[in-house]
């Protein structure tokens, strides 16, 4: 293929997810980004604790506040463009780090099978998540080590290493092997590199982050001593559940790898039997077991925070598979290559279209409601913390409520969350919240399952939409979303 056909169609793939993805994955998605970044430009919005006690880098909603603020002074500021405009300047990040990935694997075109039909990588590359943006450098900075140390010993990597340690301090975990492998692959020039290049880019890298967070929360801050304050002294992690040690290898890597497994686990076999041949290919084992042990002792663990592994493990199978079809019989490879592309088909259209879609929906509702009466619109939420995103997806000052669902930071004994104080007896925390002389919400938005728990308040109301959610409802989230608008008499 040609170059330039391979960046036509890594683009294509790429701005199509930001079209097709249409569900909410993790509140992450926007109250990490996007809802900090309205904030930030439009000088309305919520906070969420994480930024009140300051533990995240400012560096990526400022660059989409950044944004926002160019979308507001051409008068473009729509809430349509909000939401699009961050997300198809992401995917084009991952088109690039794609072609980043590309070139690391030698051109092949088993790389571009490999990453293009990835269903994971499809579901989150136009998501602005952290973890996207973190993997997305990952793979550019992978392809720019220094695999091949015969060659000039390139250093661009280490900037791009050392910016996302900075915005996302668990990236140390993946690096701190691939730091050891390059330490190895220096050799004698260890020294050299470490004063010349190393310790400069992070010096670098750490004061401008310090200057960028400083200057938003409007006082001398270290995020980073901030996250690790509260994630490893207070173990705050353990509050948004936690998961058995072996969940990664049970349930994590073979959902979020799906059939690639197999000619992963084949290509490891391979790896360790002939490993003076696949020197590269085994620092690059080492480095995700290295990783997923620790992230194993984690008790808080996410399918997305293996995301920066799977580039690796793509990179391994891409390899594996190429060698295969030099002997496989061409009927062999179309199978395969059918197997592939049909196993992730399904689930990235299936998670992309279909599962958790109705708390998205929802919002463009809402959004028109505000708009058409933003003084009389008041919305509560009586969902599960950060089921919707919020003033990114209104872009109307409205009045909004939500039930929240902070981590105990204060210590507080026999302490309860908002959410679970309300789920604990819905009526009566509506009662002592919205007494009967009251002003009440004007909407009301909940998932169906709720709705007999909440009798009382909603004898006031009517419902007028009812969106499809999920085909799994379970605990506090419902098959349905409701919007009930507050019978006006
Ligand atoms: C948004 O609304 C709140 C509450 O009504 C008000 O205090 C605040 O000043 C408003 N902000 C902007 C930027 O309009």
């Amino acid at each position: 293929m040609k170059n330039s056909e391979v960046i036509a169609l890594l683009i294509l793939v790429r701005v199509s997810s930001v079209f097709l993805v249409q569900t909410w994955f993790v509140p992450d998605e926007y109250w990490q980004s996007l809802e900090v970044a309205h904030n930030f430009a439009f000088n309305y919005g919520y906070l969420t604790w994480e930024w009140v006690l300051g533990i995240r880098s400012y560096i990526y909603p400022l660059a989409i506040a950044f944004v926002y603020k160019i979308l507001e002074f051409c008068r473009l500021d729509h809430a349509y463009a909000l939401i699009f405009v961050p997300r198809i300047l992401q995917a084009l990040l991952s088109a690039y780090a794609d072609y980043c990935f590309y070139k690391w694997c030698g051109r092949m075109k088993w790389a571009i099978f490999n990453i293009t039909t990835a269903w994971f990588w499809y579901y989150v590359c136009s998501r602005t998540l952290i973890n996207t943006l973190e993997t997305a450098l990952t793979m550019i900075a992978l392809a720019h080590f220094p695999w091949d140390s015969k060659r000039n010993l390139n250093s661009t990597f280490l900037w791009i290493v050392s910016l996302v340690c900075i915005m996302r301090p668990t990236a140390v975990i993946q690096w701190l092997p691939l730091a050891i492998y390059y330490a190895i692959i220096l050799k004698g020039r260890l020294f050299d590199v470490f004063f010349r290049d190393v310790l400069p880019f992070s010096m670098v890298s750490f004061m401008i982050s310090t200057v960028i967070d400083s200057h938003a929360h409007g006082k001398f801050i270290i995020t980073g001593y901030e996250f690790l304050k509260v994630n490893v002294f207070h173990n705050v992690g353990e509050w948004y559940g936690t998961q058995p040690w072996y969940w990664y290898l049970s349930t994590g890597l073979p959902a979020t790898l799906g059939i690639q497994i197999v000619p992963f686990i084949l290509a490891t076999i391979n790896i360790l039997r002939n490993r003076h041949v696949y020197q590269n290919d085994l620092a690059l084992l080492g480095c995700i077991t290295f990783s997923l042990g620790i992230y194993s002792c984690l008790t808080h663990k996410e399918f997305r925070f293996i995301l920066p592994l799977l580039p690796m493990i793509l990179k391994i199978s891409a390899g594996h598979l190429a060698r295969w079809s030099y002997k496989a019989t061409p009927f062999m490879v179309w199978l395969v290559v059918s197997v592939i592309l049909v196993s992730n088909i399904i689930p990235a259209l299936y998670l992309s279209l279909i599962h958790q879609r109705g708390t998205l929906r929802v919002m463009d509702h809402l959004r028109t409601l505000s708009e058409s009466s933003p003084h009389n619109t008041s919305l509560l939420f009586l969902m599960p913390c950060h089921s919707t995103p919020l003033y990114s997806h209104l872009h109307k000052n409205v009045t909004t409520r939500f039930l929240t669902c902070e981590p105990n930071l204060y210590n507080v004994s026999n302490y309860q969350d908002e959410a679970d104080q309300f789920y604990n007896n819905p009526n009566e925390w509506l009662r002592s919240n919205y007494p009967p002389t009251g002003k009440l919400p004007s909407h009301i938005i909940a998932f169906d399952s709720l709705l007999l728990s909440i009798t009382d308040i909603l004898s006031r109301y009517k419902p007028i939409y009812k969106f499809f959610h999920t085909n799994m409802p379970s605990g506090r989230v419902g098959a349905f979303v409701y919007i009930f608008e507050i019978i006006r008499t």
